[in-house]
């Protein structure tokens, strides 16, 4: 295992603390649900980047239809599916759900009823009862797929699901298997989290919880450069021993290599070095279990998506037991050709970041056991 950093100065304490009430309980699945004749309503994650109008990457797209079609083959009479899109303070044009019904309805050889965007009423954040008894309203059973919605008690996570029996979709049972793989005491070792990004309050419950039963802790990204200054309590994180920077933060400015501690003043820092991506690649590649969440540069930009590229190429070649989270990096793996190398892709962002901070989750706690 490589050498790990202690040069470190500053304590990050406040949200250390590991929480351990995850429930690892089995959920009533869909699978068991008698829907013959009856009319479901699921609360799917279509939550997708859209770019002029248009479904940029319909990954969460495809991850809804399993549950779909099994709710048709199991002889559903009707299936209404709801979903929020994108952070609308109330209705707003550029957040219609239309484009994405529309490349749902393409993917689907069936019709299904698509509401419109839950967050288009304000009664959705606040979980109101009356918007969950709007959405409950005619529907005989409700089916949790949102996986990446889980983390939120909103009224189409939480409220129907106090209102109508509900059900596990086959997307969420999936997410909470392989997940709940990276808790257990049983992993193959190496155990290797690789954290990039840009914002470490986002990640730092994740790494508190996991980072101390991991062999390794690799963090690039923007985070790195805010954790460069910081004690991470029990964890130990190594980070970029040389990056790439640039004098102007632009997508088509030529960027040079230094040692971390060298970037002049001023400059960017916008990728992991060539040091850095063969020091990773090598824990990489002897790893047991690999968690990744986050790019390692600004993966968007072709000249600064070298690192990233790197440590996807590690992991697909490693015969590690690999789970991938976060949507950029799950769109970078996927853009990379890299997908079918993968063990899983999470389609959830914050939400598998959560569940694997240990806490347990509104959307999930409110499926019932079996
Ligand atoms: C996500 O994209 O992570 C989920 O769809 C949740 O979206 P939200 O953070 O806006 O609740």
């Amino acid at each position: 295992m490589a050498q790990r950093r202690r040069d470190c100065t500053m304590t990050v304490v406040a949200t250390l603390e590991p929480t351990t009430n995850v429930s690892l309980r089995r959920l009533r699945s869909v699978r068991d649900a008698d829907v013959a004749g009856k009319s479901v309503l699921v609360r799917a994650d279509l939550n997708v980047p859209l770019a002029n109008g248009v479904v940029a990457d319909d990954t969460r797209i495809r991850a809804a239809l399993p549950t779909l079609e099994l709710l048709r083959a199991k002889g559903a009479a009707a299936v209404t599916v709801c979903s929020h899109l994108g952070r609308p303070a109330g209705p707003d044009p550029a957040f219609l759900i239309e484009p994405v019904a529309e490349r749902l309805h393409a993917l689907l050889d069936f019709r299904v009823h698509v509401l419109e965007n839950t967050r288009f009423d304000d009664g959705e954040t606040k979980n109101d009862l009356a918007f969950a008894r709007r959405l409950a309203d005619g529907h005989d059973l409700f089916v949790q797929d949102a996986f990446g919605s889980v983390h939120r008690a909103h009224a189409s996570t939480v409220g129907v699901a106090q209102l109508l029996p509900t059900y596990a979709g086959l997307l969420v049972e999936r997410e909470v298997e392989h997940l709940a793989r990276l808790l257990g005491d049983d992993v193959a070792r190496p155990y290797v989290l690789v954290a990039g990004g840009a914002k470490v309050e986002d990640k730092v419950g994740m790494i508190a919880h996991l980072g101390r039963h991991a062999d390794a802790v690799l963090v690039g990204g923007k985070m790195a450069e805010q954790l460069r200054v910081a004690k991470f309590g029990p964890v130990d994180f190594e980070l970029p021993i040389d990056v790439l920077a640039v004098q102007r933060l632009d997508r088509d400015a030529p960027t040079t290599v230094f040692d971390a501690a060298d970037v002049p003043y001023g400059w960017a820092v916008v990728d992991i070095g060539p040091r850095t991506r063969h020091r990773f690649a090598r824990v990489l590649e002897s790893a047991g279990t690999i968690f990744w969440n986050g790019p390692l540069g600004v993966v968007e930009w072709p000249a600064c998506a070298g690192g990233t590229r790197a440590i996807a190429e590690a992991v697909a070649v490693s015969d590690a037991y690999s789970v991938v989270g976060g949507g950029d990096t799950v769109a970078a793996v996927a853009r990379f050709g890299l997908a079918d190398r993968v063990s899983f892709m999470s389609t959830g962002g914050g939400a598998a970041l959560e569940f694997l901070e240990g806490k347990e989750l509104p959307g999930l706690a409110a499926i019932p056991s079996p």
